[in-house]
Formats: structure tokens, C-alpha cells, sequence
């Protein structure tokens, strides 16, 4: 059966690399799942995963002889492992166990599967399988907010019994739903083929920063990120390549966004330097105004008889308000936020001239059911001889509105 440019991932190129665990034997249900979902599939096996099903089955399923090693010089005359790496649209990892994710997440290449995943270009996704304690490791959990960082999907694991009689976080998530999980995250060189910013490239900063004092205490604030990957989740549904530069906060990167996590105001302000020149900025984040002079390397002690502390601050660059000044970033519209708990329209106003901003939407902040922290909001847009009401509403939906807006005034 070859690829039919039909079904939620037609005609794209999988290459499913299958780790070692319990949970290979649903891998080669997958890979019936992707080829009835559209995709060609090839596939590649660790050692370990050839101890729970053999390359044979995948090779039928598949209709390509499974790879096993980078050893194998037939199948590397037939098609060499950068041909095959460079051949796949994207690649999926299922079951990604502990030990794959780490080595993934370090940039290994000590065996067929890492190197593939090291020298694709394709984007990569993880599906993880493991036992409820190794998913919940620290070591684990870093490996998989590392990976999210450099933009991987991950998907899964789901919650229910294991394979040793003991349940919790760690099952396989079912072949449909890995499917429909790729199904939502663009393939290489492809996006929706209609949408509203197709083609264009969207930087989006959302969530707080976090300033350290020292190694136990930092000036924070109450934005969770949830208006921000809204706007980035939704400016990628209309087809823009995404990238999301976020502050410290425990949300799902959306589908086919590159995400790039950071502390601090001054990481911020690299991470989004680094990912311009873009067409459109949209600065959701919360970035901290002060920061501490200094970092305190030992902990601030209480002094002896003091009832005040005074924290020396400085300011923290202004980001938007670079972004919107640099005139080499191929910029055609630059977004803020204001924030405002008090004459919100005339501060609004009053930054979308101050930074020379294109657009600034203005939300009030510490009223229940709004801001920072809910799910949902209320906005109103602001642009030089304009504005547009978004009445309260969740955030999901407002950004769906501001995307539109946005597409609007490039227009304009
Ligand atoms: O994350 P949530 O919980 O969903 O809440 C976010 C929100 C709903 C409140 C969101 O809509 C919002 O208003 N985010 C921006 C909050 C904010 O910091 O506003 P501000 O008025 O302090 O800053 C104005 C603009 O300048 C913002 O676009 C901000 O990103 C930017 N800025 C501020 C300071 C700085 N040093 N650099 C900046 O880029």
C-alpha cells in the first residue's frame, strides 16, 4: 500500500523509530494507523526494541525492511541512514523510554535511532512509555522539558495500569491518538494549505520572568502563559511557522510551534533576538520591569535587628519596545499587551506611541474572571485611528480574534 494524498497526515513521509519496551508491541499498530491516516512509513529499532517484536513485523506492516543498525552495509547501500533521516517529513519516537529520551535530549549518537534523530532536519516527535516512578525522575523530567525547549512534540505518556501490575503516568498513548497528535503539528516544509498568516513567521513571548535574588527567592509575577499559547497556538492553526519564547510556566507547547523556554528578562530578550527576523512580533509575556543589581550567590540573611529590607533594582530592557525600534528584523507589524488595573484605555494609548507599536491590546488586570492567571479575559485593541472591543470571552477564543485582527492590519 503506498501513501494516498488523502486522510489527516496524506501523503506525508513517517519515520517511526521504535524504542525498547513493553509497549513496541503498539508500535506495529501504529504503523497501520499511520499508513490508513495517509502517511508512508518507515521504520527503525533500537537493540532493545528488536527483544520485544522483530524487525519482520515491521517490515510487513510497513512494506520497507525495518532498519535495526548502522552496521548493516545492504541496507545501507540500499538507502544510507542520512538518505533515510534526510527522506522523512517527520519522525516519531514510540515508546520513547527513559533511556531515549535522555540520550535524545544530550544529543547522542551511539546507535542507528539517535543518529537519525540527530541528523534529521524533520521535526521530531516523542511518544513516552515507562514506568509510573522513571516518568515522574527528575532526571526524566528535565529530559522532557529539555526536548520540549528545542520545539519537540511530546504525546503522552496516558495514566492507567503498566505493564508490571502497578499503574500511574507512563502508558503508551493509543496509536489513534499519536495520530491524531501529529495530525495537529505541521511536517516539514508543510503548512495548512490555507490560513489566515500562512507563510509567515510569528515570534510570540508569553508567561512571567522570574528575577533571582539568590539561590532560594525571586521577583516573580502572576502571568501563566495562557493568553500567549493561545496566540501562538492559534497564529500556527492559520499557518504561521511559530516560535514561542516563554517565560517560566507548566503549559503544553501547542502543536507545530517551536518553543524556547527561559528565566529571566535579559534571557527573554536573547531568546527573542535570536529568533527574529520575523514578520510579526506579539509580546504577551509579563516581562519583570526591575531586576536585582546583583545576585546574591549566598542567601540574604535577616539582619540583626532590621524590621526593612531594601532590594537594590535596576530596570530591565525594554523588549517590545527594542523589537519595535529595530529596523533590520523584516518586522511588518509589531504587538504588545498592557496590563492595567486603572485607566487602562489612556495607558494603552499611551505605550502604543511610547514604544511606536503597531497594535497594543489593553486587558485589565487583578479583577476576578480576567488577567493574569484566568482562563479567560477581556480585551480591547488599540492602533493609531482604531480599536476593536473583545468582550470577555476565554482565551483561546480571543486570540483566535486577535490572529484575525492581526491579519487584518498587515493588510491594512
Ligand atoms: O499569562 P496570563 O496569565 O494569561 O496573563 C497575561 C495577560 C492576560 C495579562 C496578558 O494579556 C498581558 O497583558 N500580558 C502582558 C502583561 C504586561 O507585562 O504588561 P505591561 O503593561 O507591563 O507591559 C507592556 C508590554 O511591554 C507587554 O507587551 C510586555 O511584554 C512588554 N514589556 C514590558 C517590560 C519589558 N521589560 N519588556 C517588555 O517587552
Amino acid at each position: 500500500m503506498s501513501a494516498t494524498a488523502t486522510g489527516p497526515l496524506g501523503g506525508q513521509r513517517i519515520l517511526l523509530c521504535v524504542g525498547g519496551g513493553i509497549a513496541a508491541y503498539k508500535a506495529l499498530e501504529l504503523v497501520r494507523r499511520l499508513r490508513d491516516a495517509g502517511a508512508s512509513v518507515q521504520v527503525a529499532m533500537t537493540a532493545g526494541a528488536q527483544q520485544f517484536v522483530t524487525p519482520l513485523s515491521f517490515q510487513a506492516l510497513s512494506g520497507h525492511p525495518a532498519r535495526t543498525t548502522l552496521w548493516d552495509s545492504a541496507a545501507e547501500q540500499a538507502m544510507g541512514h542520512l538518505e533515510l533521516a534526510r527522506w522523512a517529513d517527520r519522525v516519531v519516537v514510540a515508546p520513547a523510554t527513559a533511556d531515549l529520551l535522555a540520550r535524545l535530549a544530550h544529543g547522542l549518537a551511539d546507535d542507528l535511532v539517535t543518529t537519525l534523530c540527530l541528523a534529521t532536519e524533520a521535526p521530531l516527535s516523542v511518544a513516552p512509555a515507562m514506568n509510573h516512578r522513571m516518568w515522574r525522575h527528575p532526571a526524566t523530567v528535565a529530559n522532557v522539558a529539555l526536548l520540549r525547549s528545542r520545539g519537540v512534540q511530546v504525546i503522552g505518556p496516558d495514566d492507567g495500569p503498566l505493564a508490571e501490575g502497578e499503574s500511574g503516568p507512563g502508558r503508551l498513548s493509543e496509536p489513534d491518538a499519536i495520530v491524531d497528535g501529529l495530525a495537529g503539528a505541521p511536517a516539514a516544509g508543510r503548512t495548512p494549505a490555507t490560513g489566515l498568516l500562512q507563510g509567515l513567521k510569528v515570534v510570540v513571548s508569553a508567561g512571567p520572568t522570574y528575577e533571582d535574588l539568590d539561590p532560594v527567592r525571586y521577583l516573580g509575577n502572576r502571568s501563566s502563559g495562557k493568553m500567549g499559547f493561545a496566540v501562538a497556538a492559534s497564529a500556527a492553526r492559520q499557518g504561521a511557522q511559530v516560535v514561542l519564547v516563554a517565560g517560566p510556566v507548566q503549559l503544553e507547547t501547542p502543536p507545530g510551534v517551536q518553543r524556547v523556554d527561559v528565566r529571566s528578562a535579559a534571557q527573554m530578550r536573547e531568546a527573542v533576538a535570536a529568533a527574529l527576523p520575523a514578520d510579526v512580533y506579539i509580546g504577551a509575556a509579563a516581562v519583570a520591569d526591575y531586576t536585582p543589581r546583583a545576585f546574591s550567590p549566598d542567601k540574604i540573611k535577616k539582619t540583626g535587628t532590621g524590621e526593612t529590607l531594601a532590594l537594590d533594582l535596576v530596570r530591565t530592557p525594554d523588549i517590545l519596545a527594542e523589537v519595535a525600534r529595530q529596523e533590520d528584523a523584516g518586522l511588518k507589524l509589531v504587538v504588545g499587551f498592557a496590563a492595567e488595573t486603572t485607566n487602562v484605555a489612556d495607558y494603552a494609548r499611551q505605550k502604543l506611541e511610547a514604544k511606536r507599536l503597531d497594535l497594543i491590546v489593553a486587558n485589565r488586570v487583578g479583577v476576578p474572571g480576567a488577567g493574569f492567571e484566568s482562563d479567560d479575559n477581556a480585551m480591547t485593541a488599540y492602533w493609531p485611528g482604531g480599536e476593536r472591543d473583545f468582550p470577555a470571552a476565554p482565551k483561546v477564543r480571543l486570540a483566535d480574534g486577535l490572529v484575525e485582527l492581526v491579519a487584518e492590519r498587515l493588510g491594512a
